[in-house]
């Protein structure tokens, strides 16, 4: 049954009818035309879906609409504005680190909070941080180049 719901998305409102129980990575793609938020698995494993709530990241897939009432949630549409992008994105870019891109909003979010919570991660704190995100198409290594560059550029920025 539907009901109310008032979401708090990239620092605006809104207010949807919808089921509680609807996966938030519907209701984002599909009721809000914030498409930037992949789908793919289901079943929370390839990350493709990521976004974040509050500062942590999460595989909105698994996550039901109901349950994100009154949280802060950011897209990957809610990181950059229409005339730059953000540091994290300019650096895939400088990195060459997208070849097909399907998953690559996924790994943003992933590293933004992974950056927002370790501004100076190892190589292997990138690898751990990441680990709940797959790629098909670029092996990681310029994934993980990326994201040291940005975290070497300034956490302040991301
Ligand atoms: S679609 Fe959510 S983890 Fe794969
Ligand atoms: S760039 Fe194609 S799946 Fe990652």
């Amino acid at each position: 049954m539907k009901e109310e719901i008032r979401l708090d998305i990239n620092e605006k409102i809104h207010r949807i009818s919808v089921s509680p129980y609807k996966p938030l990575r519907d209701v984002l793609r599909y009721d809000l035309c914030l498409t930037g938020t992949k789908e793919s698995c289901d079943t929370g494993v390839c990350g493709v879906c990521t976004i974040l709530i509050g500062d942590k990241a999460v595989k909105s897939c698994l996550v039901p609409v109901g349950k994100v009432v009154g949280e802060k949630i950011t897209t990957i549409e809610g990181i950059s504005n229409e005339e730059e992008f953000s540091l994290l994105q300019q650096s895939f870019i400088d990195c060459f680190a997208s070849q097909c891109g399907y998953c690559i909003p996924g790994f943003i979010m992933a590293s933004t909070s992974l950056l927002i919570e370790n501004p100076d991660p190892t190589i292997q704190e990138i690898r751990e941080g990441l680990s709940g995100n797959l790629c098909r198409c670029t092996g990681y290594v310029k994934i993980i180049d990326a994201v040291k560059r940005a975290a070497e550029m300034g956490v302040e920025k991301i």
